[in-house]
Formats: structure tokens, C-alpha cells, sequence
């Protein structure tokens, strides 16, 4: 069962995505060249609590493991899952994803942003654009009376043409009273296949790109997902909301 939020429902979430977006807006300003991951992992924990919502990766359960940081912040070769170190400082050519999930009233807002830091090459540039392109072309297919394969396969299309690899192993999602709900958003998929859409489901749409082999490996630390030829990746997310009409990004910046 998918579930479609009442107007109740939907103002907590305009609110709680309003929050994440703003949170991870001020978080693309701290993450600069000589700032480590964990700075930007300790700046969430202070935004969050300045904007009253907690973290909802914080103590995130997966097996018997707790996810440890506030934010997801994984850098390069790191698709997902990144956890904040003091050792992992940044430096120029590095290109940065940072996934902000919180829970303010009990609704969840999630939503990745990717950022460049100082010179980075074209190529990493042109990964982060088709990235961009890919999560605004699914969007723009979250109507109703569609399928959810229908974001899938104009995500796939979207990117195939450009040879980079589409992450398999990790999906978009239904997102609401939790952070991770009905239904699964793969990244590829056919048109017309899966279950219908419809106003008032939100959901959490959010391509994985690699620039060379698709093929991924989790780190030791059970968490960190890395490209297995460690060339860069990319991540970006939005939270969106079905209407009558077009797609409702709800994971917009407040004014700050
Ligand atoms: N926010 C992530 C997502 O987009 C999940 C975070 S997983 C955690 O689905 F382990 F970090 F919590
Ligand atoms: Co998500």
C-alpha cells in the first residue's frame, strides 16, 4: 500500500521538506576546500536543531548496525552512505553529495544535493548536469495516472545515451510518516510497468550515477557504498509531491 497524505498530512511535509532543503542549502555553503566531512556532519546536527527537526539517518537501523552520522556526506569514488571523518578533508577536484533526511512533526523530508569543490574537471562537471537532468526528467513524470516505471525508464533514457552507470542496488522511495516507504523508485526500469501514481503521494526520486562501471561494494565500516572502480558518482534528490497537476517539489529552501 502506497500511502496518500491527507491536506494534514501534506502541510507537516511542505514544512518538513522546506526544513530538509534549507538545512542541506546551508550545508552546499559550509563544504569548502579545508573543511573535513565531519564539520559539515557536526553543522547539520546545529542547523537541525536551530530549524526544531532531528536527523532521520541518526541511529538508522540497518541489520544490527546504526547508522553513526547526522547526514549522509560521501565524497568521489563514494556513491551513498558516506559517513562525516575529521581525516577526510576536502580538497579542490572533489565533488561532494550530501543527503539530508529529517523529521520535523513526525513527517520526514529527504533530499541530496551534489557540490564541486574548487577546480573540478569537465568531466565531473557534465556527471553532476546529467544527474541533474536525469532527477528533473523523473520528476517531471511523477503524474498521475502514471506508473512509477514510468520514472524509472525516463531516468534510464535519460542517462544511458551518456555510457555512465545507473546503481541498481540502491532506489528512490515512498517517504512520509517514515524515511523509507511504498513504493521502490528504481533509477531504470520500463514505461508503464509498476503501480500507479496519485495525488498525494510523495515521493523521494534520487538517480545514482557512476561515471565509469556501475558495479558498487560497501566499506567496512558497513555503511559507506563506494564505485568498485572508484571513479566518481553522483547523487541528487528531491522530495516531490503528486497533484491533480504538475509535480510539487517539496524539498525547496526557505528564505534564511
Ligand atoms: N536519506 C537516505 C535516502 O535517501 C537514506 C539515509 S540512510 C542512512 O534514502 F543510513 F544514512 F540513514
Ligand atoms: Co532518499
Amino acid at each position: 500500500m502506497i500511502p496518500v497524505k491527507s491536506d494534514r498530512d501534506l502541510r507537516i511535509m511542505r514544512q518538513a521538506c522546506a526544513i530538509a532543503a534549507t538545512v542541506l542549502d546551508k550545508l552546499c555553503r559550509v563544504a569548502q576546500e579545508g573543511v573535513s566531512t565531519w564539520d559539515i556532519d557536526q553543522a547539520a546536527k546545529e542547523f537541525m536543531a536551530e530549524y526544531s527537526c532531528r536527523s532521520a539517518s541518526y541511529h538508522y537501523r540497518w541489520g544490527k548496525l546504526r547508522y553513526p552520522g547526522y547526514i549522509c556526506v560521501s565524497v568521489n569514488d563514494q556513491v551513498i552512505h558516506g559517513i562525516g571523518s575529521r581525516d577526510r578533508i576536502l580538497k579542490s577536484g572533489d565533488i561532494v553529495s550530501m543527503d539530508v533526511s529529517v523529521i520535523y512533526q513526525g513527517f520526514v523530508g529527504d533530499n541530496t544535493r551534489t557540490v564541486l569543490i574548487g577546480d573540478v574537471g569537465a568531466d565531473v562537471k557534465k556527471l553532476v548536469e546529467v544527474t541533474d537532468g536525469a532527477l528533473r526528467e523523473g520528476i517531471s513524470h511523477a503524474l498521475p495516472g502514471n506508473r512509477v516505471g514510468d520514472i524509472s525508464a525516463s531516468i534510464e533514457a535519460y542517462v544511458r545515451p551518456h555510457g555512465y552507470g545507473i546503481v541498481e542496488e540502491f532506489t528512490g522511495h515512498g517517504v512520509g510518516r517514515n524515511m523509507h516507504e511504498e513504493p521502490q523508485i528504481p533509477n531504470y526500469g520500463r514505461y508503464g510497468t509498476g503501480p500507479l501514481l496519485k495525488p498525494g503521494m510523495t515521493l523521494a526520486i534520487e538517480p545514482m550515477i557512476t561515471m565509469g562501471s556501475r558495479e558498487i561494494y560497501v566499506g567496512d565500516d558497513g555503511w559507506t557504498v563506494y564505485t568498485a572502480d572508484h571513479k566518481p558518482s553522483c547523487h541528487i534528490e528531491h522530495t516531490v509531491l503528486v497533484t491533480d497537476a504538475e509535480p510539487e517539489i517539496l524539498t525547496l529552501p526557505m528564505d534564511y
